[in-house]
């Protein structure tokens, strides 16, 4: 079996919480892709470029899951869904993280740097990995969410 592969990516604000959920993440036996910003890097930079790389990916299916952080994990999570078939949940306690997978089967979690302190947040993902969607009605509702991507996508 493949092993299932997530991306990673932060602004400046989340570049150490990255590095450290990718260890996690790596340790919990995922295939992890990391598109930066760099840990080392001194710059600044722009949180939709980074969000956008990653979540063009989950959408194409090159990657199966994605985490993204930035400060809030707001500007991340805004324009992860931009793209057709991401969901994107910015997620800040154990409810937050439980609920986008069992009831929106989000495929990327959104994370506040400044929001959240760094073991929590390894502890979310832990809890958003683990948590399967539960389908059913909830599916259905998935299904009306594609149809208005479809609806709004330019042909
Ligand atoms: C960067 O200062 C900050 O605005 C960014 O990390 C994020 O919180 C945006 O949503």
């Amino acid at each position: 079996m493949m092993a299932t592969k997530i991306g990673i990516a932060a602004d400046h604000a989340g570049k150490e919480l990255k590095q450290l959920i990718g260890e996690f993440v790596r340790m919990k036996n995922y295939e992890v892709v990391d598109y930066g910003v760099a840990v080392d890097s001194a710059k600044s930079v722009d949180y939709p470029d980074y969000a956008a790389i990653l979540s063009a990916d989950v959408a194409s299916g090159k990657l199966d899951l994605g985490v993204l952080i930035c400060g809030t994990g707001i500007g991340m999570c805004i324009t992860a869904n931009k793209f057709p078939g991401v969901r994107a949940a910015c997620v800040w306690d154990e409810f937050t993280a439980r609920m986008s997978r069992a009831h929106n089967d989000a495929n990327i979690i959104c994370l506040g740097a400044r929001v959240i302190n760094h073991h929590r947040a390894a502890e979310l993902v832990n809890l958003w990995l683990d948590t399967p969607f539960e389908g059913n009605r909830h599916k259905a509702r998935l299904d009306k969410i594609r149809e208005i991507e479809k609806k709004l996508s330019v042909r």
